[in-house]
């Protein structure tokens, strides 16, 4: 039986040009590049220039994701943008990538899931293509998380940069099994009873302020690479495979040591991690595609590798994401 599947077309990705090293953050807080590299595997991140917003990120990625996939943006019918730091409180920053690519059709919202939102962006678009309400889909991770953190706090600083990330999902019909190329299972998970470990201290709402981001680390670190592992385990038992089926892990890039214990735990050989985290610290929603359009080219990730993709981030929320390139 013939069903549909949302294959990606290409992948595309952005990083500010300020790049912002341990070195720098050691001369402003009683940190050290020792520290940060030893506990996170984090050696620089990219920082947006003054006037550059999430908008302006997410818009050149999608542009290097439409190049790479060879695809028109006219041809675009649906655009889902994970971001927890939009350009303003509304509209949705999707629509000012839809206006910034000229595409005046189709349909255009943020979705908000922190550090998790690539993935449950991926299952949204998924979902739509499926059901048939669009037939080619960008779905963007993009994020300024310079501008909601605390410079003061040493625990939370050093931890994540700017950047945006972007996949082309299209409709095509497959065979119904694991050996279809496109998005093969997604599964998604949130649990609110942890808020406090992981949040902005302001909102629209609540304080009239954006806020600044706090987080109880070890709190999260303890949770996270049960939740990750377990949430995969679903996603292999639903797609009938498993760990040594698959050819590119590539996690959420929030700490090396998280990834690195998800991978071991999950019985994944190192060789098969992509890990970029060194490169641009935790990047929230951008972090996934960041990865994989580092993997793409550099020729890593090909045509019917099995890629499985996972993040955890505030809420907490999880998810993880099986697809066939
Ligand atoms: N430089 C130097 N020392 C520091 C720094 C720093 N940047 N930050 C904290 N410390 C100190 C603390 O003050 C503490 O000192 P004390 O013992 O004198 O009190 C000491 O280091 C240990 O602090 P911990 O918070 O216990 O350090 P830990 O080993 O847990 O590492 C870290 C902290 C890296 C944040 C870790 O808990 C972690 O990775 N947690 C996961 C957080 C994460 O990745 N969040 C991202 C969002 S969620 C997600 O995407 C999965």
């Amino acid at each position: 039986m013939t069903v549909v599947r949302s294959v990606v077309l290409g992948c595309g990705a952005y990083l500010p040009e300020r790049v912002l090293t341990n070195a720098e953050l050691a001369a402003k807080v009683d940190t050290s590049d020792e520290w940060i590299v030893q506990r996170t595997g984090i050696r620089e991140r990219h920082i947006a220039a003054e006037g550059e917003y999430t908008s302006h990120l997410a818009t050149k990625a999608a542009e290097a994701a439409l190049a790479n996939a060879g695809v028109d943006a006219q041809s675009i019918d649906l655009i889902v943008l994970a971001t927890s730091t939009p350009d303003h409180t509304f509209p949705a920053t999707a629509t000012q990538v839809q206006a910034a690519l000229g595409i005046h059709h189709g349909v255009a919202f943020d979705l908000q899931a922190v550090c998790s939102g690539f993935v449950f962006a991926v299952a949204t678009a998924d979902n739509f293509l499926r059901a048939g309400s669009a037939k080619r889909a960008l779905v963007i991770g993009a994020e300024t998380f310079s501008r909601i953190l605390d410079w003061n706090d040493r625990g939370t600083c050093v931890l994540f940069g700017d950047g945006a990330g972007a996949i082309v999902l299209e409709a095509q019909t497959g065979w119904g099994t694991s050996a279809d190329r496109g998005v093969l299972t997604t599964h998604l998970r949130s649990d609110g009873a942890h808020k406090h470990k992981l949040y902005v201290d302001g909102g629209p709402s609540t304080t009239q302020t954006t806020g600044h981001l706090r987080m109880e680390g070890r709190e999260v670190f303890k949770h996270a690479v049960g939740m990750i592992t377990g949430v995969i385990v679903d996603a292999f038992n639903a797609s009938g495979t498993s760990a040594d089926n698959v050819d590119w892990f590539v996690p959420h890039q929030a700490n090396k040591r998280i990834i690195d214990a998800s991978a071991q735990k999950l019985h994944i050989a190192p060789q098969k991690v992509v890990m970029t985290v060194d490169r641009h610290g935790n990047t929230s929603a951008a972090s996934i595609p960041l990865a994989l359009a580092t993997a793409v080219a550099d020729g890593r990730i090909q045509k019917g590798h099995l890629v499985l993709l996972e993040a955890m981030g505030g809420g907490f929320t999880w998810g993880a994401a099986l697809l066939r390139w």
